[in-house]
């Protein structure tokens, strides 16, 4: 399975996803203050994943405290937490995870300082255990909603490369093919990072699922020829009425498949719903740097000066969603009852 996240004595290790499809290469963080660097600049990615990564460096950012006792260590805590939850404000995980460390910190905080130390390296590394057995339940649940053979549209990479190992929506796909079902993927492109075809379609061939890479704009004219029989994709954030946001151009595509009748899946841990936040208005939408508009790698592809927007996360509506697939089930509309069961059934929501 591909490590993309990491916990060694040196620090947190990453494979460099902004080295792929092109170069596998893997860097170590030593500080939480790497960590934080490593998910504002997209080294790692993907919501699960960062919620796990955030976990990782505020465990790490403990460990190497020189704080002398319990009030040092508290200070600390708050102030690597803060640093960490700045990174990028849209997939919930990432706050997810830093509050699962202060609420193992608060429950081991009577003991002495090395083992709280301890006891919140373990809680992180965890963390990673139960992500990648949350896909692989969420590949069992979703894996039935596929047909025995076709075509599945995914957009950005909700992957192995987008969690601790398996993925989500490639996680569904992937119990699917497991499963016997004849499947083949189209990974839309993804602009402009393009984790469709950087990531998406690199780990799918290492797991040799046929998969065939489009540019953004063509999903329309394939749904409209047949070509595609459902869509599967992952999800930052669910407001707690099901409303879904997601890599930019994710609503374009659910729009797309319910013009069309084709089934729209959304496949994310319980981890990714914020029944905090009622609807997808209220879901914080990341705006990156403009240079991953106007450049692709080094090349300049826009007129110098041109205006530039860039929201890494639309919303799409619940409306348009068939089904959300969790670690815990499928849940259906009305969502802001099914989610909301589902979220009880557990502790960590
Ligand atoms: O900006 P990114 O690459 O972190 O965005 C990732 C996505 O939008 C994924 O589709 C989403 O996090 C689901 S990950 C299982």
């Amino acid at each position: 399975m591909i490590k993309t996240v990491e916990w060694t004595d040196a620090g947190v290790r990453f494979i460099d996803q902004t080295k792929l499809p092109t170069e596998e290469t893997y860097v170590t963080c030593k500080s939480y203050e790497e960590v934080a660097d490593a998910i504002r600049t997209m080294i790692v990615r993907g919501a699960p994943a960062i919620g796990v990564t955030a976990a990782m460096g505020v465990a790490l950012g403990i460990r190497d405290s020189q704080a002398t006792d319990l009030d040092g260590l508290k200070c600390d805590l708050a102030r690597i937490s803060d640093v960490l939850a700045a990174t990028r404000p849209t997939a919930v995980n990432l706050f997810w995870g830093i509050r699962r460390i202060r609420n193992k910190f608060d429950e081991v905080s009577s003991q002495p300082l090395a083992q709280i130390k301890q006891a919140l390296v373990a809680e992180a590394q965890r963390m990673l255990v139960e992500d990648i057995a949350a896909n692989q339940a969420m590949g069992q649940h979703g894996a039935v909603l596929l047909p025995a053979s076709g075509a599945i549209l995914t957009h950005c990479n909700a992957g192995a490369l987008a969690t601790c190992g398996y993925g989500t929506a490639l996680g569904v796909i992937r119990a699917a093919v497991d499963s016997g079902k004849k499947l083949q993927v189209f990974a839309d492109e993804t602009r402009p990072f393009l984790q469709g075809s950087r990531l998406t379609a690199w780990e799918l061939m290492k797991d040799q699922i046929p998969t065939t890479v489009i540019a953004d704009n063509m999903a329309g004219a394939m749904m409209r020829q047949g070509k595609i029989d459902a869509v599967v994709v992952g999800a930052d954030r669910i407001a707690a009425n099901g409303d879904v946001a997601n890599k930019i151009g994710t609503y374009s595509v659910a729009v797309l498949a319910k013009e069309h009748g084709i089934p729209f899946y959304v496949a994310a841990p319980i981890s990714t719903v914020d029944l905090d936040t009622p609807d997808g208005d209220g879901i914080p939408i990341e705006q990156r740097s403009a240079r991953e508009v106007t450049h692709m790698g080094e090349r300049q592809v826009t007129p110098a000066g041109v205006g530039i927007e860039n929201p890494a996360f639309d919303v799409t509506p619940h409306k348009y969603v068939t089904a959300i697939i969790t670690e815990r089930g499928v849940a259906r509309a009305p969502y802001s009852e099914s989610l909301r069961e589902l979220a009880g059934m557990g502790v960590e929501v």
